[in-house]
């Protein structure tokens, strides 16, 4: 069946423009923005993004973990057809990850204005603080809280890797808004995201149809040993905390490769003190990034490294104190939405891949209150968290555009079901 509004299209130069201006707060070498959450840079990006939505005429709301929701009224004064995203980064960022979702929320809802298209529901476009949780662990730290899976207060409490707490920053930004946490459930959810990984393009495809996240486990492991002279301490009488940080590193590889399918595992960080060359170190702390899309899977996956740890912690002589920074299941996006999304993409003409998400997405923590989905583009060889990452431009306003239409077919299926009236 086709519909008045089926051939409505972004401003594709409009969008790049957006992208660009707010890729340059926080400029790093080679191209991409480094806005860490809740930093000076983070607020600048906040502040730009918010003065667009405010020249929308847009209903602004910040919320008490300063999420900024954006809404355009549709017919019925009930719960939104939203999408959104992230604009924090993390240090190494690109310019697409996260900035995309948002900017080209605001760029539907912008057609829409210049189009004079009225819907049933109202249209949304947010943005979820700490997304990367790069600063402040848990990632998706915005979304988490907007839909009650962690409390404000906990989450106002989190401190970061630069001993700063999240309640603080907020303030300190200016970013700390009155609406409440846990926010209202919307109609629908549906986020575009670039794909960062090498799928759709090794497909050949413009865009992905996802149909889950995959589950993230985060541990910090705290090595302690005792620091020594290099020179003078015997092997066979070391309590060696960057030998144990070393033998787990590769065990970590050492479980995926072991494992293979679907699992992925990453040491992203390693802290040795006193970081010296002629000393033994005395403390090591390492982060562990454990991923899978079966939940079985990845419970075992974090099984065999506990296993390792302790084993290394007793041949070595050295404690072990592990802190869980994120645990969160494997998603599945709801049937009707991904199916929208492909049948969506097909329509306007592209060749569509039904896949599941490799990284960490607010779409993930949306799926917990109401039907989700996400649209991925292609990353050129599959690179993101670089300041390489890059996405034709065409590809981007094809995710646009499938974005937009998406966006129209659940506002009209709503209405189609009855819903609201
Ligand atoms: C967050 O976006 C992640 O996937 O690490
Ligand atoms: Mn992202
Ligand atoms: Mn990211």
């Amino acid at each position: 069946m086709s519909h008045p509004h089926d051939a409505l299209r972004i401003d594709a130069d409009r969008l790049m423009r957006r992208i660009g201006e707010l890729a340059a707060i926080g400029p790093i070498e080679g191209g991409g923005s480094s806005r860490l959450a809740l930093t000076d840079e983070d607020r600048a990006g906040r502040d730009l993004v918010v003065t667009w939505m405010r020249d929308l005429g847009l209903d602004v709301r910040i919320d008490g973990i300063g999420n900024v929701v954006a809404t355009r009224p549709g017919r019925i004064d009930g719960p939104a057809v939203m999408t959104g995203s992230h604009i924090d980064t993390v240090r190494s960022g690109g310019r697409y990850d996260g900035n995309l979702g948002v900017l080209a929320g605001l760029e539907v809802i912008e057609t829409l204005i210049g189009a004079g298209v009225e819907t049933e529901h109202p249209i949304a476009v947010a943005f979820f603080t700490d997304e990367e949780g790069a600063r402040f662990p848990p990632d998706m730290l915005g979304s988490l809280v907007y839909v009650g899976g962690l409390g404000l207060e906990d989450a106002l409490d989190i401190e970061g890797i630069d001993g700063s707490v999240v309640g603080d920053e907020l303030d300190r930004i200016g970013y700390r808004g009155t609406h409440p946490c846990p926010g209202p459930a919307p109609h629908a959810f549906v986020e575009l995201h670039i794909e960062q990984g090498p799928v759709l393009e090794a497909g050949g495809h413009t865009i992905g149809a996802v149909t889950g996240v995959q589950g993230i486990s985060w541990t910090e492991l705290t090595i302690t040993g005792q620091a020594n002279h290099a020179g003078t301490t015997p092997m066979d009488l070391r309590h060696d905390a960057a030998y144990a940080a070393a033998a787990i590193a590769c065990h970590v590889r050492d479980i995926a490769s072991g494992m293979g399918g679907r699992q992925v595992a990453t040491v992203g960080r390693l802290d040795l003190q006193p970081d010296l060359v002629n000393v033994v170190a005395g403390t090591a702390v390492m982060t562990v990034d454990l991923r899978n899309t079966d939940e079985a899977l990845l419970l075992a996956a974090e099984v065999d490294l506990s296993n390792f740890v302790e084993g290394v912690a007793d041949s070595e002589g050295v404690r072990v104190e592990a802190r869980s920074l994120a645990r969160f299941e494997p998603v599945v996006f709801a049937e009707a939405v991904v199916d929208t999304v492909a049948g969506t993409a097909e329509r306007l003409g592209h060749s569509v891949s039904r896949m599941p998400s490799g990284a960490g997405h607010d779409a993930q923590m949306m799926a917990r209150i109401c039907p989700t989905g996400m649209v991925f583009v292609p990353s050129r060889d599959g690179i993101s968290h670089n300041p390489a990452e890059h996405t034709d431009a065409a590809d981007l306003a094809a995710g646009a555009d499938v974005l937009l239409q998406t966006m129209l077919a659940l506002d009209r299926r709503a209405s189609e079901e009855g819903e609201g009236t």
